[in-house]
């Protein structure tokens, strides 16, 4: 299937505004997205907020189906949450750990999983190892594989990390993972609505991410999948009346599905959005975007890497949509401000948020320009041309 760019690029009103390459900040939203939020929030001014609740009861539901399909998992595998952080925390910190047991993570990991982690180890003595990268700073599988012994009792990587276009081998770790029958906890934050996300393919046992990036949903929208068969042994560290309807005045029962690890008040038109959003990318079909992603951000390190003083910091033979860059004597900071003057979004991205990767490479903080399929080669383009203007 092609992609209509033209058609695509109407539905998307930010681009009459802004060149807009802070997808993996938060991707523009789309006016059916928009529509759904503000469609909602008008009926609870006008009707009340539990009544248009009550109204939109069969949307709302849909949204679990939708992200089900999004995942080809079952819907009551799926939780909704606030952001990403907090499905991932709220299935992290449901594992029993215990002194000795082995959490391995990769290097690029993300500062908010790697907090927790060190929080854990703190309190449990459970220990933290990075499995070693292939030469391209790719995690390597095999090298995870000789790591695996009975004392592993997590693997839990970042996909595409926050900067550095690296794509972790996520299926590959899967399989190993389910091999050797260990826990697998995926942080898809960076990859959902970038590229297709299927737990099967994937062979995780937990997967979270976020509902405002390449899905191009609001802000505040996350969700959690977790395999059935794990779900049923996993208590969530904390527990309201949603979670575990009080059936007696000594006794609570948990839910029987994912949505244990929700609570009982909600922002449903973020939810109304987040649902639509990720039905838009499938029909846009995941396969193309992906593509697409590929096309753009390939045009835009090209186009980087041959602007002198510039230099690309991307990771990995098939690097996604987050390209991360510095400019010599330039602070990051600055190089995004000029690039705001011009109309061009862009974020910075500090060596805090992969620690471990930023120490190990020196990093810099590096400017973060991240494509999305309804950008034009054009936009790509003007930003090279910006580039090439600065020194
Ligand atoms: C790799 C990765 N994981 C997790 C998160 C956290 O997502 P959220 O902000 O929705 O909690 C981010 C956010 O930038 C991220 O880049």
């Amino acid at each position: 299937m092609a992609i209509e760019i033209a058609k695509l690029r109407s539905e998307t009103p930010g681009v009459a505004h802004r060149i807009h390459l802070n997808n993996a900040g938060a991707g523009l939203m789309p006016q059916p997205v928009l529509d759904a939020m503000v469609g909602h929030l008008t009926r609870e001014a006008e009707i009340g907020g539990y009544e248009a609740a009550g109204e939109a009861a069969p949307q709302l539901d849909g949204v679990y189906d939708s992200v089900a399909r999004l995942l080809g998992a079952d819907r009551d595998e799926i939780a909704l949450a606030e952001n990403a952080t907090v499905a991932w925390q709220l299935a992290f910190y449901a594992i029993a750990f215990q002194p000795g047991d082995r959490i391995l993570t990769a290097r690029a990991e993300y500062a908010a999983n790697y907090v927790a982690f060190l929080q854990v180890a703190k309190r449990t003595g459970a220990v933290i190892e990075i499995v070693p990268d292939d030469g391209d700073g790719v995690l390597d599988p095999e090298a995870l594989e000789r790591m695996i012994d009975g004392r592993v009792k997590l693997i839990a990587i970042t996909w595409v990390p926050t900067n550095g276009g690296l794509r972790n081998p996520a299926a590959a770790v899967g399989r190993i993972a389910r091999r050797h029958g260990v826990t697998y906890l995926l942080d898809a934050c960076q990859a959902v609505g970038q590229m297709p996300t299927r737990v099967d393919e994937l062979g995780c046992d937990v997967l979270a991410a976020t509902g405002r990036k390449f899905l191009r949903g609001p802000r505040g929208t996350g969700f959690l999948y977790v395999r059935r068969e794990l779900m049923r042994s996993l208590e969530p560290p904390m527990l309201d009346h949603f979670a575990a309807p009080w059936v007696a005045p000594d006794r609570y029962e948990l839910r029987p599905d994912a949505r244990r690890f929700e609570t009982w008040e909600n922002n449903y038109a973020a939810r109304l959005g987040l649902g639509r959003a990720v039905d838009y990318a499938l029909e846009v079909g995941l396969d193309v975007i992906e593509a697409r992603c590929r096309d753009l951000s390939a045009r835009l390190r090209d186009g980087l890497r041959a602007v002198s003083g510039v230099r690309v910091y991307d990771l990995g033979r098939d690097p996604a949509a987050i390209v991360t860059f510095s400019v010599e004597n330039r602070g990051a900071d600055g190089v995004k401000a000029k690039l705001a003057l011009s109309g061009i979004n862009v974020s910075v991205s500090n060596p805090s948020s992969t620690l471990l990767d930023a120490e190990a490479r020196k990093l810099p903080s590096l400017v973060r320009a991240s494509p999305h399929y309804y950008n034009t080669e054009d936009e790509i383009d003007h930003l090279v041309s910006v580039m090439s203007t600065l020194r």
